[in-house]
């Protein structure tokens, strides 16, 4: 493990070894992914008894499952008898799931059921309770389906926190609830996930350089005009960037994006502090600590002609394949209940900007394979650690809503970055 120790308020670079190191890619999985709740899909995407996805959860497989009983089951894709992967298919419907090695059956609620030649094989005292699928602990919020492992860990709404607040403003616009409606996107991208995380949680630096095409474009949208913004972070390692068109309080709310005879609904559904920081919103996006992220913006700009303007709201998942891979997973989630015709252009948002082969997701993927690029240099190893010390004296100005979390007034800062490398080295370190 390299060696490194922060305190909360030191200045700190992160070694270049936790971005190269196969042994910090295990030891991660151990000490982060195994102690987090984990996003594994939507529940739109398993509606009917014996619907199921396959899913991972870290490194290690999962199948998402609707029970016969209606409810959801994340179960370990491994079979009891030897450990062969169960169910191989993506996306299914089945109320059993028969291993190819030797034949054994499970319910889809994780019991084994049937043992070829059981009785004459293995006796009949043969306890097959013991040997169901393993099962996770299972909690939604909005729709979206965590699950964790670890029996120690305190529930997802604790876990969350006061990110709930933040979620909330996104995901509870609509009393109908959220959706899915085009399903997962995956992809596999080279390099470490971590940048992935620390992008997402709040790099607003790299937006006018990286993405400087896009602003040209005028793909940005609203985010281009004049905005206030901020960086919030909360306990457990969560953090998000948010701006706003910058107005006055005194100024009617306008909820860009959303069809105008859904705003007596958002104001009714959110809390006046929720509406308050959600209005006028250019750009939401950040980290639910340590591998999902969102991104939100209600006007993206480079419509075709005559197409809505839709609200989008992408939430992503990226899994570590390797220190040197990431699985990236990605879902359009939407108020169930607007019209067909708003999804499909908040859809064409989210693929034109944010799609495995958009504007501003090429960009930063081409940005991660060049630090991969590097990471196997000694010397660079040696001399060139990640810097994360962008505004880390500058005072934080007065926000414009009154949220929980850690607020800082300023958009373009890395306390953000800072925030989630902490709370992951601090994982490191102290998990023996
Ligand atoms: S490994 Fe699954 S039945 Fe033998
Ligand atoms: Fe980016």
């Amino acid at each position: 493990m390299p060696e490194l120790t922060v305190s909360v308020d030191d200045r700190f670079d992160v070694p270049r070894a936790y971005f190269a190191d196969a042994g910090v890619w295990r030891q991660e999985l151990e000490k982060v992914f195994r102690h987090s709740w984990l996003l594994v899909g939507h529940e739109s995407e398993v509606p009917a008894p014996g619907d199921y996805v396959t899913r991972k959860m870290g490194t290690d497989e999962v199948i998402l499952v609707r029970t016969e009983a209606g409810e959801l089951q994340v179960l370990l894709n491994a079979c009891t008898h030897r450990g062969t992967l169960l169910c191989k298919a993506d996306i299914g419907n089945s109320s059993h799931f028969r291993c190819g090695y030797h034949g054994w059956t499970f319910g889809n609620d994780g019991t084994l059921r049937g043992v070829p030649r059981g009785r004459e094989l293995y006796g009949k005292d043969f306890d097959k309770s013991s040997l169901g699928l393993r099962a996770a602990r299972v909690s939604s919020f909005h729709g979206l389906v965590f699950a964790t492992f670890d029996t120690e860990l305190c529930s997802l709404a604790e876990y969350l926190g006061d990110m709930a607040f933040y979620l909330e403003c996104m995901l509870g616009v609509s009393a109908a609830g959220t959706d899915a409606p085009y399903g997962s996107f995956r992809f596999t991208h080279l390099g470490n996930w971590k940048l992935e995380a620390d992008n997402l949680a709040g790099d607003g630096y790299h937006l006018r350089h990286a993405h400087r095409a896009g602003f040209e474009m005028g793909l940005m949208g609203a985010q281009a005009g004049a905005v206030e913004g901020v960086c919030v972070q909360f306990e457990h390692g969560h953090a998000l960037r948010a701006q706003r068109t910058a107005v006055d309080d005194d100024q009617p709310r306008a909820f860009p994006g959303y069809p105008e005879d859904r705003w007596p609904e958002i104001e009714q559904q959110l809390s006046p502090e929720q509406a308050r920081m959600f209005a006028h919103s250019t750009v939401v996006h950040g980290l639910v600590y340590p591998n999902m992220a969102f991104v939100h913006t209600p006007r993206a700009g480079g419509f075709d002609a005559g197409e809505t303007d839709a609200a989008m709201l992408q939430v992503r998942l990226f899994n570590p394949l390797g220190v040197n891979e990431t699985e990236e997973l990605n879902w359009l989630v939407t108020p169930a209940d607007y019209p067909e015709e708003w999804k499909l252009s908040a859809f064409k948002t989210m693929q034109r900007q944010h799609g495995a082969t958009a504007f501003f997701e090429s960009d930063d993927l081409e940005n991660f394979r060049r630090m991969l690029q590097v990471n196997g240099g000694v010397e660079t190893g040696h001399q060139v650690p990640a810097n994360f010390d962008l505004a880390r004296d500058v005072a934080p100005f007065t926000p414009w809503f009154d949220g929980p979390g850690s607020v800082v007034g300023a958009d373009i800062s890395e306390v953000n970055q800072r925030w989630f490398y902490r709370t992951y080295l601090a994982a490191m370190e102290d998990r023996a």
